[in-house]
């Protein structure tokens, strides 16, 4: 080999060398601050629930598990709160939602620490919960929360065991870049809570029901491929009033999508967005969601 061509080849090894060292330098800086947040313990303290038996909290907690918190998902807890199905994202992770019924989880929490969980995303021994999107209901007022809990352990028992949820390599870098939120309880402020005002029709309770739809959309609503999605994992739309979102939609147009899954186009909806759990909205729930979506800015599809 002439000695030029042997240098240039000797450089471009030594680049390379270099990336690799480089990278993985960077993965593990990376997976290790993820792991070690993860063990962090947050000092929060527990909030008493009030014991009752009444059927309209009872009720409520029904609707705030089922049609806001989005718990009986088929990915996330599942129809019976037994344990969802798998949520396999190749390098990721795979998710599994628990079973959170009174021989599961419900068995191991008390209905405070069950609470400390819904509005601080701290498991039972003071860690973040993994991947669970507390940040996005965790506006619901404790009187919410104290039915939500007060509901599930009324549910039935299910005896069921589920695989535990695995966060891989990519799972952790994408983390900490926040492309992807598994580190839950660090992007909470723990002093300070934003709650909700009380349910009305308007844009100021709908800018809260739109931090549901966040996990899927986006935090802008433009949607766009969830990062580090499989391929086969179906791409959350555009929910801003723009061309390529809903632009001209009417607030039936709305209703008939999160009831029925009936999309403006005609066509049927995907089913891994939950109309399971959006078809239980009450109609002010719906109208605020309609009304705060209309009065957002326009934005093209994809920034997410
Ligand atoms: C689990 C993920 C997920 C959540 C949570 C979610 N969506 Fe979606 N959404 C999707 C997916 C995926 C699509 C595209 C489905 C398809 O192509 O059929 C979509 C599509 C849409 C569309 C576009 C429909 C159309 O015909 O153009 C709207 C509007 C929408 N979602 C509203 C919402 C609202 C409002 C919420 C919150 C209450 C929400 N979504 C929560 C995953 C989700």
């Amino acid at each position: 080999m002439k000695p030029i061509v042997k240098r240039v080849l000797k450089g471009v090894g030594g680049v390379i060398a270099v990336l690799a060292i480089g990278g993985g330098i960077f993965v593990k800086s990376k997976t290790s601050a993820f792991d070690d947040s993860m063990d962090l313990v947050y000092d929060v303290s527990l909030t008493q629930v009030p014991e009752t038996t009444d059927a309209e909290v009872i009720a409520r907690g029904k609707h705030v598990v089922e049609a806001l918190g989005g718990c009986t998902s088929a990915n996330c807890h599942g129809a019976d709160l037994s344990g969802g199905k798998p949520l396999v994202m190749g390098p990721v992770c795979t998710l599994i939602g628990p079973n959170i019924t009174p021989k599961g989880l419900g068995a191991l929490y008390t209905k405070a620490e069950m609470v400390r969980l819904l509005r601080h995303g701290v498991k039972k021994d003071g860690r973040s919960v993994r991947f669970m999107p507390v940040q996005d209901f965790n506006w619901l007022p404790d009187s919410d929360l104290f039915a939500a809990v007060t509901y599930l352990k009324t549910v039935p028992s299910v005896d069921r065991q589920n695989d535990a949820t695995e966060i891989k390599t990519l799972g952790k870098i994408l983390d900490r870049n926040d492309k992807f939120v598994v580190d839950v309880a660090r992007r909470i402020d723990h002093q300070k809570m934003d709650l909700a005002p009380p349910p009305t029709p308007t844009a100021d309770y709908g800018k809260y029901m739109g931090r549901l739809c966040i996990g899927c959309h986006g935090a802008h609503l433009s949607g766009g491929p969830i990062p580090g999605a499989p391929k086969d994992l179906p791409v959350p739309l555009n929910m801003t009033p723009d061309d390529s979102g809903i632009k001209g939609w009417t607030y039936e147009d709305l209703d008939a999508l999160l009831t029925k899954g009936l999309r403006k186009n005609g066509k049927q909806l995907n089913p891994f967005m939950p109309i399971e759990n959006w078809s239980q909205m009450n109609e002010t729930e719906k109208r605020a969601l309609y009304t705060y979506l209309m009065s957002l800015p326009p934005l093209p599809f994809g920034g997410r």
